[in-house]
């Protein structure tokens, strides 16, 4: 029985979840009400979407075993995933009642009394946390990822670079340690050491295409045209799950509104007549605002995140797992309008994109997009150090131009915000002449 419970949650762990479930259900049988196969059942049913389900046998377990930490501590985490902050937060301190070294149940304490807006209880709590345990990595790490979120209320963004690097200094293979201080230096305006950050990070993680993007974008290695396939669905991959929250919430970010308003005011009153791409439709905020003008609305994303989210929001036609470029190529006229909201900021050479942009759309049509600003008075784009690109009026106007837009306009707007301030961007809008 133990040998046979032994290996279900070695297979739970290689991520065999039906076989793993099997395993559990048949040591049950074979002896009803073990608390550590009701346990790890729970676990199991809940990152099945059976939530229910592992709520109920997880409490089973714990009237068997009720000084178990670890399943007072799952059980939390079923809460927290679930939104129950409140019951969550009970079962991390039973759990730290029947284990006061549980440092998981207190990490885990610290980030729901952070979700409840408790913020001073939630520092004290991450500060007991390194207290209890000064060479856990992550305990250092959740510190500084704290005060950065927090960057205008307790913390401040030096002593969470401070964090970053003990964090570093104590699992130099916490690499999410490195990702968080580079991109903290670049905050701080220290482009210099974020180069050493992710130099380090790409020594650690030769193949991945975030530290190797970022190191160019502080200067480090010469810049891509345009950001690498892979580093776009690392990074948006990573990012869906949040990216409404954070965007609406933290960055005040208003690109889509902004960039459909101005859309709005050249198409005039909607009648539901155009077939319109969102080009890099992300989770599809640009789709609820623009839809009332579409006959057809569709969208294209690298990133299979993303798309998974505009999936559940709704309201596209089809949405396609592709390329910018090569989708607008694969479909000549096509769309009478194409939009794209903050897509283009990951493209420096806009020449080939903007010209498969003209061929994708019939004569007449429009395409409406946002970029940041390069504040200079120069024909060119550059790669600035938060990733991103920013363009410069001048080349914006010279490659419209160049790709046969008529009817060009380039107004100023702040889209979104960083570090607390602004960030200049341009709203674009052009017409491909109506002779095709
Ligand atoms: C900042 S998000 C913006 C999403 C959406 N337009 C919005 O405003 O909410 C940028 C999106 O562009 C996508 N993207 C970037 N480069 C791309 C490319 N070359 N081809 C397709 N999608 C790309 C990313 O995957 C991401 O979803």
């Amino acid at each position: 029985m133990v040998a046979m419970l032994r290996q279900a949650v070695e297979v739970h762990q290689a991520g065999q979840l039906d076989a793993a479930e099997a395993l559990y259900r048949r040591t049950l049988q074979m002896q009803a009400g073990q608390p550590d196969a009701l346990h790890f059942l729970g676990v199991l049913c809940h990152q099945r979407g059976r939530s229910d389900e592992g709520i109920r046998l997880i409490r089973m377990a714990l009237r068997a075993a009720p000084l178990h930490a670890d399943a007072h501590n799952n059980l939390g985490n079923i809460h927290k995933e679930t939104g129950k902050l409140a019951d969550a937060e009970a079962c991390y301190r039973q759990a730290l009642a029947y284990n006061g070294q549980h440092h998981d149940a207190l990490s885990n304490l610290a980030l729901v009394l952070e979700a409840q807006q408790r913020f001073q209880e939630a520092f004290e709590a991450y500060a007991e946390l390194l207290e209890r345990a000064p060479r856990l990595s992550l305990a250092h790490y959740l510190m500084g990822m704290y005060l950065r979120r927090h960057v205008n209320e307790i913390g401040d963004l030096e002593h969470a670079v401070a964090c970053f690097r003990n964090a570093v200094r104590c699992d130099g293979s916490n690499v999410r340690a490195l990702d968080a201080l580079g991109v903290t230096l670049y905050m701080l305006g220290r482009q210099d050491e974020a180069v050493g950050a992710y130099r380090d990070w790409l020594g650690r993680e030769p193949d991945n295409p975030v530290p190797r993007h970022m190191l160019a974008a502080c200067g480090g290695e010469a810049a891509p045209p345009r950001a690498d396939d892979a580093y776009v669905r690392e990074v948006f991959d990573r990012f869906a799950e949040s990216f409404d929250e954070q965007l609406l919430k933290n960055l005040d970010y208003r690109a889509p509104q902004v960039l459909v308003d101005a859309l709005i005011g050249v198409l005039g009153v909607a009648e539901g007549a155009l077939d319109v791409l969102d080009a890099g439709c992300g989770t599809g905020l640009c789709g609820p605002l623009i839809r009332p003008h579409a006959r057809r609305l569709d969208g294209v994303d690298l990133s299979g995140g993303m798309l998974e989210k505009a999936r559940l929001r709704g309201g596209y036609d089809d949405l396609v797992a592709a390329e910018l470029t090569a989708y607008l190529q694969d479909h000549p006229e096509t769309w009478d309008v194409v939009l794209s909201a903050d897509t283009l900021v990951y493209f420096g050479d806009l020449v080939e994109v903007l010209a498969a942009t003209h061929a994708a759309l019939r004569a007449g049509g429009r395409v409406a997009f946002t970029l940041e600003a390069m504040d200079a008075d120069e024909d060119r784009s550059e790669l600035s150090s938060s990733g991103r690109y920013r363009h410069a009026r001048r080349y914006v106007e010279r490659v419209l131009d160049a790709a046969g837009f008529v009817e060009v306009s380039i107004a100023a707007s702040a889209l979104r915000k960083e570090v607390g301030k602004p960030v200049a961007g341009w709203v674009v809008l052009a017409r491909k002449s109506r002779r095709g």
